[in-house]
């Protein structure tokens, strides 16, 4: 067992450097009129402008098609982009791009809508099989070729961090599972965040796309060491999944303390200008710290339950079809994960409850993980999240299909501090299915 002062410290064979990549980032109410300036300034002439249909009719869309218009820029709108993408509506906006002669992007929307815009950019600029770039082992693993376009990502949830990522996530429809596409190339060149767009945000979406920023600081903080993980071959080897490390710690520990003090407030009351821009941030600090530092098990066991979905249709998203939020479907697992997880590191999952805002009077280490799941299962009722994996649809009987879609997450499963065999897969799952 490992104190903080020491979690970094190196091991035979493992890396010993840690590398931090960013996108340049703008925040602040009204940023979004800078949207022509740097779009001039990137250089765009002709821009795709992404979002989706519900969005589409809000004021901030048509804020940001006026200062392009203002700038100068040239704009063709696609409003098509799916909630919850899949390959089928990653094509079709792909599709879009190629044809639209465009020479940046600007995405204004949720992380469907900036992963969209990723995705579009990706196979417009290198048209390839579907599978070519998608993760090993479900896609070919195969890297981008070269730069993308520009895209300025402009975030409207306070949730995914994806203005921050070089990752695309989508749901392959013939596996029925959720998996992605990583690369620092798909990194936006700019983030506008401007948090007047959070209060139009239904209290449910702000519910499950705050626990998305929960567990991506909890998961980051909680993650491997960089220094535990194999050296790369060479630099350019290294992931962006690279495992805990100083940097991400930052972003993880402040983006944690806000969610402390402001989350619940955030979903209770849209007028709450104060609470919904302060979760807005730590969603900015989250994604840039699993940005650099990846997610682990709750994140890999995520993708099947949101990949298998039934029946579910949750209030404040579209109801053409049954989805599971990304953020619900990740903190379902999450409670069961970290009582797991807490013996490899207790003192972060002391130090994480603490920031959450938990009873810490009398916890020791032996408690680490009982805490922090106690913590998160409180916040969960406090937001009408559902009851774990029962909430959302699924049983005993369901244990081995969730466990054959979440087991090929290598990226995800082996950034988790302890090993995760198959066994230990279906057990987290299994204490998973309901917490109170
Ligand atoms: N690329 C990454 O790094 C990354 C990280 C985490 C999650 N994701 C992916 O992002 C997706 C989820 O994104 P999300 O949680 O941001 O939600 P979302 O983009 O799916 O949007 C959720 C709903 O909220 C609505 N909405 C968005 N902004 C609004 C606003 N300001 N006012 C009113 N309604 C608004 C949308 O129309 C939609 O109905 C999932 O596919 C998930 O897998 C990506
Ligand atoms: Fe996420």
């Amino acid at each position: 067992m490992a104190c903080c002062h020491h979690y970094f410290d190196p091991v035979e064979g493992g890396d010993r450097a840690f590398s931090v990549d960013v996108s340049a980032i703008t925040f602040g109410r009204g940023c979004l009129a800078e949207a022509g300036e740097v779009a001039r300034a990137l250089g765009i002439r002709r821009i795709a402008l992404m979002t989706d249909k519900a969005l589409r009719a809000l004021p901030f869309v048509a804020q940001v098609e006026q200062a392009l218009a203002a700038a100068g820029v040239d704009t063709v709108v696609y409003d098509e982009v799916r909630v919850e993408p899949t390959d089928v509506s990653f094509q079709d906006a792909a599709r879009f791009a190629r044809e639209s002669g465009v020479d940046g992007f600007i995405s204004v929307g949720g992380g469907s809508v900036i992963d969209t815009a990723k995705a579009a950019n990706l196979y417009a600029t290198h048209p390839a099989d579907f599978l070519t770039y998608v993760n090993a082992p479900i896609g070919a693993g195969q890297s981008v070729p070269g730069p993308l376009k520009p895209h300025i990502a402009c975030p409207t949830t306070s949730g995914t961090g994806s203005e921050c990522t070089g990752i695309a996530v989508f749901d392959l429809l013939a596996m029925k599972a959720k998996t992605g596409i990583v690369s620092r190339r798909l990194r936006p060149d700019r983030a506008l965040i401007d948090p007047a767009v959070t209060a139009s945000l239904p209290a449910n979406v702000v519910a499950a796309s705050g626990f998305d920023v929960l567990s991506h600081a909890l998961e980051s903080y909680t993650a491997q060491p960089y220094s535990h993980r194999s050296a790369p071959g060479d630099a350019s080897q290294r992931p962006m999944s690279q495992g805990a490390n100083p940097w991400s710690d930052l972003g993880c520990r402040e983006a944690l303390r806000l969610l402390g003090t402001y989350f619940a407030r955030a979903v209770a009351d849209a007028s709450d200008t104060e609470a919904r821009e302060q979760v807005l941030w730590a969603a900015t600090l989250a994604g840039i710290a699993f940005g650099n530092a990846g997610c682990h098990a709750p994140h890999g066991m995520a993708y099947s339950v949101a990949g298998l979905v039934r029946d579910f249709q949750p209030e404040g998203y579209p109801d053409e079809a049954p989805l599971i939020p990304h953020g619900m479907s990740v903190i379902v697992n999450a409670p069961s994960v970290f009582r797991f997880t807490a013996p490899a590191c207790p003192d972060r999952h002391l130090n994480a409850s603490g920031w959450l805002g938990a009873d810490m009077r009398g916890a020791g280490e032996g408690d680490a993980g009982e805490v922090l799941a106690g913590q998160i299962v409180a916040l969960m009722k406090q937001t009408g999240m559902p009851n774990g994996l029962s909430g959302v649809g699924y049983g005993a009987d369901d244990l081995g299909a969730l466990t054959d879609g979440a087991f090929p997450q290598r990226r995800l499963l082996q950034n988790a501090p302890l090993e995760i065999s198959r066994d230990c897969l279906t057990g987290l799952y299994r204490d998973a299915l309901a917490y109170w």
